[in-house]
């Protein structure tokens, strides 16, 4: 070992080792800040440009995301075409119309009254695969799903703190965007997001506004050692 190597090393990899204090008091508000003040995006997209820079920092925070052994399963297809625009949303309409008519009959009218997505408004659309065999079937590869979608809430997050909105599209069927966008079919679609600076955004989900659903309380949500076991006292911000 180097004679200059700190002395609680178990070898030289630690000198990769920095300090990973708590975060100053601003940092800390700057990041409770985006992640309260993230919101799902469909209808206040501007039109104007993401630049290209801003884009990439964008994607460099979903490409810095955890990954089960470092696996990295992420794509990012970014779309800007009007055409392949139209093309998603056109399979958004047919995806809609069936879930609607899944719904309760009682849901439907709210259901259709809803701003679901912002695939033509917004000036740019991402959508996010994951590719399962990345490095081969190396027996450590079985979450890259959940792996991908950690990718897309580190996007997200990023996209807020540059003043860049962002909605999730979950109503589409894969098979539709395999086929638009050439996507094998070895690949798996997580996410089809629309991207678009936006001037304002709701201060609570917009879900909760229109009254879809509501936020659930925290305090029940947190078991203590055992499942049902809520915990004795907790103390939401
Ligand atoms: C996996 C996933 C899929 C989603 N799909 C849609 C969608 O198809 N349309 C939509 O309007 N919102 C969609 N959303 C956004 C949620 O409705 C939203 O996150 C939730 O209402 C909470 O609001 P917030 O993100 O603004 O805090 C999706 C979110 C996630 C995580």
């Amino acid at each position: 070992m180097a004679a200059d190597a700190p002395e609680t090393t178990n070898g030289p990899q630690a000198a990769q080792l920095a300090p990973a204090e708590a975060f100053s008091e601003a940092e800390r508000a700057a990041i409770y800040r985006v992640i309260h003040s993230r919101r799902d995006v469909r209808d206040e997209f501007l039109p104007d440009d993401v630049p290209r820079d801003v884009l990439l920092r964008i994607l460099d925070a979903a490409h810095h995301a955890p990954s089960v052994g470092f696996m990295q399963p992420w794509n990012f297809i970014i779309v800007r075409d009007i055409e392949k625009r139209r093309a998603a949303h056109d399979a958004f309409l047919r995806a809609c119309e069936a879930e609607e008519q899944a719904l309760e009959p009682e849901r439907r009218s709210l259901y259709r009254s809803l701003k679901l997505q912002g695939i033509l408004k917004a000036p740019l659309n991402i959508c996010v695969t994951c590719d399962r065999a990345r490095f081969g079937a190396t027996g450590l590869g079985r979450s890259q799903q959940p792996d991908t979608a950690c990718a897309v809430q580190n996007l997200w997050l990023a996209a807020r703190a540059e003043g860049v909105g962002v909605g999730w599209v979950s109503i589409v069927q894969a098979a539709d965007l395999r086929h638009i966008f050439n996507i094998p079919n070895e690949i798996a679609i997580i996410a089809y997001l629309c991207v678009g600076y936006v001037a304002k955004a709701y201060t609570s989900p917009e879900l909760e506004v229109k009254r879809w659903a509501s936020r659930l309380p925290l305090e029940n949500l947190i078991f203590e050692d055992s499942w049902g076991q809520l915990a004795a006292s907790t103390n939401p911000p």
